[in-house]
């Protein structure tokens, strides 16, 4: 019986998440050069990282990929899933930090764009590291241990993430491509 397979899906949505990254990398250049003063588009960031990145994606891999590494043996502390949890944690705090900074922003106060350009920053570092991390060393690893017997089920968790929110993956598609034709005008 050949394996399902449980990483592609997740490799297809870090393509989309770095889309959103370097979007937010490009507009965090030019606000600093002053060409740019959409504040809306560093909430919008915000909504897709939280929604897309974070509650459905890390969602997936907390509940689903990361469990089964550690089900089939990784340990919980001090591994590499230990450290990917870490890095969802420290995106949770840079966001917030966005968000904020973002928010006064749109609401007339001074002073917030290095703010901004720090958490964005920060943020699409530590994403750019992770995702890369996770496509080249943890999910090829993921691949190689997991059991076949293991991935039924993992498929039909990743499915009924899918399934709670149908228009949530084509939504956030929408909004990253409505920000890149912006970007391309
Ligand atoms: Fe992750
Ligand atoms: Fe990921």
């Amino acid at each position: 019986m050949s394996k399902l397979d449980v990483t592609q899906v997740m490799v297809e949505e870090h393509r989309l998440i770095l889309r959103m990254i370097a979007l937010l990398e490009r507009n965090t250049e030019l606000m600093e050069q002053g060409q740019f003063r959409d504040w809306q588009f560093f909430l919008d960031g915000v909504d897709f990282i939280r929604n897309y990145a974070d509650r459905f994606h890390h969602a997936k891999e907390e509940d689903v990929l990361f469990a089964a590494l550690v089900k089939n043996g990784m340990p919980a502390e001090n591994s590499p899933v230990a450290a990917m949890l870490m890095a969802h944690d420290h995106g949770r705090a840079l966001v917030r930090g966005l968000e904020e900074a973002a928010q006064k922003a749109l609401a007339g106060e001074p002073g917030q764009i290095a703010v901004i350009a720090r958490n964005a920053r920060g943020y699409a570092e530590l994403l750019r590291d992770h995702i890369d991390k996770e496509d080249s060393i943890l999910y090829p690893l993921a691949e190689r241990v997991l059991p076949a017997e293991l991935r039924p089920d993992m498929v039909r968790a990743y499915q009924a993430a899918t399934a709670r929110d149908a228009e949530l993956e084509s939504r956030y598609r929408r909004l990253v491509e409505k920000y890149e034709q912006r970007a391309a005008a």
